[in-house]
């Protein structure tokens, strides 16, 4: 939350990770889970759905556009206004820190007849939205972003919207998911062309809620105007957040771990094949389909870590993980590096500058390009760590700065660890209960 003080928060080693542990629900599937819910016709119930604030603001402006949305134990009970039923919101629509939550929601009202006021956090509105903005535009929707193409953007909604056929410029799961979620409103075939695949749950998801969705190689196509089924579904847990979990036991010696419940979409997967190929010890058990995604429990025990060179086709399905890829490899034997990263520098922070400079500070050698950062490794020994870290109120900055912390010579301190409840808010205690 912005305007709350700092939380400053010491990281040192305590002794290897064992036991269990669940991570919290998938954030990217929360978001979308929570859109079409309340874009259905009926209650839908959701399990597992990711607490985190990037989340609460989904669900707070679907609220704000007419669903009910309601706890019962763990479950979120979502009554669905259907698609087409949305209401005029009566405020500005904040989305906080979260990105997915500003690109999704902007593709549902573009075709609502509805205008909306995005607003976001002060990271949130410096992100690019033209991105999303450009294509939602072609097909009608009037958008006025602030100067730059940022939050605040105001867009009324148009219905009926004209179909169309977008190439994505920018490989980009939330430009693709905004497309798809403006063509459940838009009478006719939607399409999307994708040359670079990212993450598909908008498409598992619209096609468990009933939405005649087809996809073929690289083109997505959508029918609208979509009447959806109200659905009950359990979220897997955070392949993202079980990353910083798996590097922790990766670096710390003596660790062995279970991480259960775990998504293993393959667009997700980049981090466990890289962590593997440099000799991480991950073991997948368990696979199984959960609510239209793959699901495995997995088993992580220290083990050294060789260095290595990124393949550039794998950037996509590991997006949100370089910051933790950066700490494994500052414990790797070797030097690591990774290329074609730009994205990274639009992230909740620019995710290069800020992973160099808290590497840097806690004695890793850091090379840092334009588009990428390469890191000499410790060969598996402690870091010297013994600084503050600058997290840039980012919280994958800041939980893999934390993770390095766990095997270094001195403490490791964030400057603020509030970051970490847009996604993970348990984080400090879930890695103190496996520290026993
Ligand atoms: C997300 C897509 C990715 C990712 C983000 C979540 C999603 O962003 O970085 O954390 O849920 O669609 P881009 O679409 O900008 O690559």
């Amino acid at each position: 939350m912005e305007g709350a003080g700092p939380v400053r928060k010491a990281f040192a080693p305590a002794g290897p990770l064992l036991g269990t542990a669940c991570v919290p629900g998938d954030k990217s599937i929360s978001h979308r889970a929570v859109i079409l819910a309340a874009l259905a016709v009926g209650q839908s119930r959701i399990e597992g759905l990711s607490l985190g604030r990037d989340v609460a603001a989904t669900v707070a402006a679907m609220q704000a556009m007419g669903a009910r949305i309601g706890r019962e134990d763990d479950r979120a009970i979502i009554d669905g206004v259907g698609v087409g039923g949305l209401f005029q919101p009566e405020s500005a629509l904040d989305m906080g820190n979260s990105g997915t939550a500003a690109r999704l929601l902007m593709g549902v009202v573009a075709t609502h007849p509805v205008a909306a006021t995005f607003i976001g956090d002060s990271s949130l509105s410096r992100r690019p939205m033209e991105r999303v903005a450009a294509p939602l535009r072609r097909i009608g929707a009037d958008i006025a972003a602030s100067a730059g193409g940022t939050l605040p953007a105001t867009i009324r909604g148009i219905a009926p919207a004209a179909p169309q056929t977008t190439r994505l410029a920018v490989p980009s799961a939330q430009v693709k998911s905004a497309l798809l979620l403006a063509g459940l409103n838009t009478a006719g075939v939607t399409r999307v062309v994708e040359p670079v695949a990212t993450r598909d749950h908008s498409e598992r998801l619209l096609r468990l809620f009933g939405a005649d969705i087809r996809v073929e190689g690289e083109e997505i196509t959508l029918r609208g105007e979509a009447e959806l089924r109200p659905q009950t579904l359990g979220v897997p847990g955070d392949p993202s957040a079980a990353a910083f979990l798996a590097v922790a036991a990766s670096i710390v010696p003596g660790s062995d771990i279970r991480i259960e419940n775990v998504g293993i979409n393959p667009l997700r997967m980049g981090i466990y094949l890289v962590l593997r190929e440099m000799g991480a010890d991950i073991v997948f058990a368990n696979e199984r389909e959960a609510s239209g995604e793959p699901v495995a429990d997995l088993r992580v025990r220290h083990a050294p870590l060789r260095a290595v060179e990124v393949r550039p086709e794998l950037v996509p399905a590991m997006i949100d993980e370089f910051p933790i890829f950066f700490v494994a490899a500052a414990f790797a034997e070797g030097r690591s590096s990774a290329r074609g990263l730009a994205e990274l520098r639009v992230k909740e922070s620019d995710r290069i500058a800020a992973m160099a400079d808290g590497l840097r500070r806690i004695g890793v050698t850091v090379e840092e390009s334009e588009e990428g950062l390469a890191i000499q490794g410790s060969g598996g020994d402690p870091l010297p760590g013994g600084a503050t870290v600058d997290t840039r109120r980012d919280h994958r900055v800041a939980m893999s700065l934390a993770v390095a912390g766990l095997h270094a010579r001195a403490p490791v301190t964030l400057d603020d660890l509030s970051s970490v409840a847009t996604s993970f808010p348990g984080f400090p205690d879930l890695v103190r209960s496996l520290q026993p």
